[in-house]
């Protein structure tokens, strides 16, 4: 533990002496708390330290298979098309391929199309939130934001044994106009299914709850799509999200969606701008959610490459070690490490992005969010970590 501290504060040092800068420059792009104040949060992804000098990105977690082949194909085909048409502005065949996608277990009137899941977080603060909301610690950022964009005030309730406790949330619960979950929880990765039923059933109804299913089709389970798609008519107050931009793949694309009761489905649709969804988006999903070998494939990816991960960082890292997860990403836990100054040293030397966790509320300044990429990638970042585990 002590070995990669010396060792990074070593780097740290030979790297300020080498380009001669003073710790505020040396510190590469990092994004802080603050800037939920001033009307962004901090994300991962290529753009948050400049896409010239990522070679792999572990920031992001998105499928490690990338899109679907016949999603691309089929987006080729479509091209000529983007000058002349508009974009359907309901959505009507993504709505109807979701719905057998979903079994038939929903109608068209539930359903709302987002420009990504981060429209919807953001339209449902618009639509439901006026003064408190319920927000676990530590989460997604954008809850926080888009909660502060409306003026409402966050109560943070934090995990516990890094799952959401319901009891605390529910204890916390009074005059508080909606909450919001995540699960499997970012940066976690863990589900906590039994926690947020709870919560669903003891909640009052006047409160909206937004249940961010955004990672669950990357989860173990071959009926996590159908997750707590049942439970809409019994749960009107629920609003459920998904994001087809991690699940499969279409990050540059933008695509999401929620399930909810009709009547609340309505009022979140009042916030939505025309054409909010574009063409390609509405292609590549319909492609995407049909092919659901492409996903089955990722599934059983991500469950043996995380596995491989565990295993190995158990076994070759003493400095380093992993906090249980779900789904395609994890946390690691660098004891006494710095995340920012591993992130940043991994970024210049490797060229590996990682997800510094120190901007995430909640979270001491020793975790680092990797996604699972392919097997080849996933061992350029042991070998990194290890380069510096003494
Ligand atoms: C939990 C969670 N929900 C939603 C989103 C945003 O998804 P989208 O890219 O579909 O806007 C993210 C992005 O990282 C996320 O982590």
């Amino acid at each position: 533990m002590n070995g990669t501290n010396n060792r990074l504060q070593e780097y740290d040092l030979s790297l300020k002496n080498l380009l001669g800068l003073n710790d505020s420059k040396y510190i590469l792009l990092n994004t802080n708390l603050e800037q939920v104040t001033t009307g962004s949060c901090p994300h991962g992804g290529i753009h948050s330290a400049g896409p010239h000098i990522v070679k792999i990105d572990f920031s992001s977690s998105v499928n490690p298979l990338g899109v679907s082949r016949s999603a691309v194909t089929k987006l080729k085909k479509c091209l000529g098309t983007l000058s002349c048409n508009y974009p359907d502005p309901e959505c009507a065949d993504f709505k109807e391929n979701l719905i057998r996608y979903l079994d038939g277990r929903i109608s068209i009137d539930q359903i709302n199309v987002g420009n990504g899941a981060t429209e919807i977080i953001h339209n449902f603060a618009r639509s439901f939130v006026k003064k408190a909301v319920i927000i676990p610690s530590p989460t997604f950022c954008e809850y926080e934001l888009a909660s502060r964009r409306v003026g409402a005030k966050a109560k943070f309730v934090p995990l516990s044994d890094w799952e959401i406790d319901p009891d605390a949330i529910l204890d916390s619960a009074k005059n508080i106009d909606a909450i919001f979950l995540c699960n499997p929880n970012n940066p976690t990765g863990i589900l906590s299914n039994r926690s947020i039923y709870k919560i669903l059933e003891r909640s009052n109804d006047s409160t909206k709850i937004l249940v961010d299913e955004s990672f669950m089709e990357l989860t173990d389970d071959p009926k996590a799509h159908l997750s707590l798609i049942d439970k809409v008519s019994e749960f009107p107050n629920m609003v459920i999200l998904r994001s087809l931009t991690k699940s499969h793949g279409l990050a540059g694309l933008r695509l999401g969606y929620s399930i909810s009761h009709p009547r609340t489905a309505r009022q979140l649709s009042m916030h939505r701008i025309a054409w909010n969804v574009n063409g390609l988006a509405q292609v590549a999903g319909i492609i995407a959610l049909n092919d659901t070998q492409h996903l089955r494939r990722a599934k059983n990816f991500i469950r043996k490459e995380r596995k491989f991960m565990f295993q190995e960082i158990q076994r070759r890292l003493k400095s380093f070690s992993t906090i249980r997860s779900d789904v395609n990403f994890y946390l690691i836990d660098l004891h006494r490490g710095n995340s920012l100054k591993l992130r940043d040293y991994l970024l210049r030397w490797k060229g590996i992005l990682v997800r510094d966790c120190s901007t995430f509320r909640g979270l001491r300044k020793n975790f680092i969010r990797v996604a699972i990429r392919n097997h080849h990638e996933n061992v350029a970042l042991l070998r990194s970590l290890e380069s510096i585990d003494h």
